[in-house]
């Protein structure tokens, strides 16, 4: 995979299609125990975050529209439909909707097959849009927020949880877990040990805090905000659509 992938701009169109193209595939090839791969490496704390997200939603101000981008197998889907939401889970990844469907057969869920950059939804759709661990997998990461915007209803929100920067005393430990044990888990676990050194990586490139929350307001959105969990291994980012 190329370098490029981990930078946000600078990209030229065949690269970034490129870079798309092998992004999938590395779904592809990982959705069968993406899931699993996703317990074992976080000791299961991926849930909790992703249950924060959802109390984060609440109940619906709107119609109980929900976009799941890049939903994967859609477990944050899962978790935000109910009687009073339906969600569409978004991915461009085939296996990865395939893995879904079979986990997370909600009725209320609604599977489509897309990119954060080219969202095949009509202006003004969504009450909230969930994008979890998906943003760092874009070519074109400010692009996919104008999208986001875009799909959102005015006064809708974008929550986005992400891996960001963690506190300064946690960083020796957490980042020789990441790049020592990581890998060989997903060696042994999933039989892709470059895909999870590829998530190391794409880690480490991530923009921090500040600097993501910056990205949400050039994109336009109101009423930025970020939640650091677990001394900021993880954030969850905040906006509104303007009204
Ligand atoms: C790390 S998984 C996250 C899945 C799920 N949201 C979760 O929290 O477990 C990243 C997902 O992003 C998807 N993805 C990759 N490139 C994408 C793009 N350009 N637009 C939308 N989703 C993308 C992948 O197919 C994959 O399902």
């Amino acid at each position: 995979m190329s370098d490029s992938v981990s930078q946000d701009c600078g990209l030229d169109e065949a690269t970034r299609r490129a870079d798309g193209r092998l992004i999938r595939a590395m779904f592809d090839a990982v959705a069968p125990r993406y899931d699993s791969m996703n317990d074992i490496m976080s000791f299961g704390v991926h849930r909790l975050w992703k249950r924060r997200l959802r109390r984060m939603a609440g109940p619906p101000r709107g119609r109980g529209l929900a976009l799941d981008l890049a939903g994967g197998t859609g477990d944050i889907a899962d978790l935000m439909a109910d009687k009073d939401w339906a969600v569409a889970v978004c991915d461009p990844s085939t296996g990865m909707i395939d893995a879904g469907r079979k986990a997370n057969a909600g009725p209320r869920l609604r599977w489509v097959a897309g990119a954060g950059e080219a969202l095949p939804f009509a202006d003004r759709t969504f009450d909230v849009v969930t994008l979890g661990f998906g943003l760092r997998n874009m070519t074109d990461r400010r692009g996919a927020l104008t999208e986001v915007l875009r799909v959102l209803v005015p006064g809708g929100t974008l929550l986005c949880l992400e891996f960001s920067t963690p506190w300064r005393l946690i960083r020796p430990a957490y980042e020789g877990y990441s790049r020592r044990m990581i890998p060989r888990l997903g060696a042994a676990v999933a039989g892709q040990p470059d895909a999870y050194r590829y998530l190391v990586d794409s880690i480490g490139a991530f923009p921090d805090q500040k600097t993501l929350a910056g990205w949400l307001r050039d994109a336009g959105f109101a009423t930025v905000r970020y939640r650091n969990l677990f001394m900021g291994i993880a954030a969850i980012h905040s906006g509104t659509r303007p009204a």
